[in-house]
């Protein structure tokens, strides 16, 4: 961790004032690099009491994203160790793909705060204005079959639920397999993208954006359909919301449920927490499949990462991700 994180993490973690020379001690710098560290962190925004013989006093934190702001809070043991931030960037995917062609570590996390070209899934762009909203992706390099990867992204919806609801203190659900609804509106869309061979797995990118401070009824910036399913947590919880705290956590249940999740390599340790989430549990859904379109009454997602549906024949079909879309028969949800 840079000096200028270890510092802030020292300052959070106290109501007390530090002394200047206490860091230095701490931390093995000189004078000059506790006092360059201090400066720039004021001039990021960080409100910090200095007073003479009593030392420094952290009094406000701003909303804006940064290294040493995720850093200083990060709880994790692997998880965003090392962590790359960009203030804009075209897609975090993009980025953390080409970093793990260039030999990135397992782990490796890419955080901006703005993406030029915010990719969806089926081809659709991502809208990521600049300094409102959480775009990021995980960089995993798992030991295991590829065709278990697809279930990486339940992981990242349930980790994600769980940062939002501990952060936020509201209920969230899940739209099978990975979207994170909140008064059934999305909040969160989740894009996961592999490399792999005969071999295995070479890595996994999973690319995750919240909706934070955004305004879905700005029709400059959002077309209509994404208006009409998108929410976000300002709007919801009507005030301005913290990115840093909710990142953190993310990365935190993240890093659990994974280590979970890799036991087994199955969902069987995390579905019930899972299907608790679902938001079409014992629900009218339409499949969308490439062959046409069924109804059935959707159960509960399987250890396999499956959506089980009855269909019309009272029969238990399983569903596979990827190829089909789940739909209330009333809309999105
Ligand atoms: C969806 O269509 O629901 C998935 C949206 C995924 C968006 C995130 S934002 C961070 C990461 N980088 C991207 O370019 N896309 C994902």
């Amino acid at each position: 961790m840079a000096i200028k994180s270890e510092i802030l993490n020292r300052l959070r973690n106290t109501t007390e004032y530090i002394s200047g020379q206490a860091l230095c001690e701490e931390f093995q710098v000189s004078r000059t690099a506790v006092w360059k560290a201090i400066k720039q962190l004021k001039e990021e925004g960080y409100e910090i009491d200095s007073v003479s013989n009593r030392g420094y006093r952290l009094v406000e934190v701003p909303e804006t994203l940064s290294k040493e702001e995720i850093e200083s809070q990060l709880e994790t043991k692997w998880l965003g160790r090392p962590l790359c931030f960009k203030e804009t960037i075209d897609s975090t995917n993009e980025l953390a793909k080409k970093l793990a062609i260039d030999g990135a570590t397992h782990g490796t996390v890419v955080l901006g705060d703005q993406q030029l070209n915010g990719k969806g899934r089926r081809g659709r762009t991502w809208e990521s204005p600049l300094g409102s909203s959480i775009y990021i992706s995980y960089l995993l390099r798992p030991e295991m079959d590829p065709m278990n990867a697809s279930m990486l992204t339940i992981v990242a919806a349930l980790a994600t639920a769980k940062a939002i609801e501990e952060t936020q203190n509201i209920q969230t659900q899940i739209k099978w397999p990975n979207d994170i609804l909140v008064d059934k509106r999305k909040v969160c869309g989740i894009l996961t993208e592999m490399s792999a061979d005969m071999d295995g797995i070479d890595y996994v990118v999973v690319g995750i954006g919240v909706n934070v401070n955004v305004d879905f009824t700005d029709a400059k910036l959002f077309s209509k359909d994404v208006r009409d399913v998108g929410i976000s947590l300002k709007e919801k919880t009507g005030q301005n919301v913290n990115r840093s705290s909710i990142i953190t956590k993310m990365m935190s249940w993240f890093e659990f449920y994974y280590d979970v999740f890799m036991e087994t390599q199955d969902l069987s340790n995390l579905m019930e927490e899972y299907n608790s989430h679902l938001v079409n549990r014992n629900q009218q859904v339409r499949i969308i499949e490439r062959g046409g379109e069924w109804e059935g009454t959707a159960k509960s997602m399987n250890s396999k990462g499956e959506l089980l549906v009855i269909n019309q024949e009272q029969k238990e079909v399983a569903i596979m991700s990827g190829e089909v879309s789940v739909r209330g028969i009333y809309g999105y949800a």
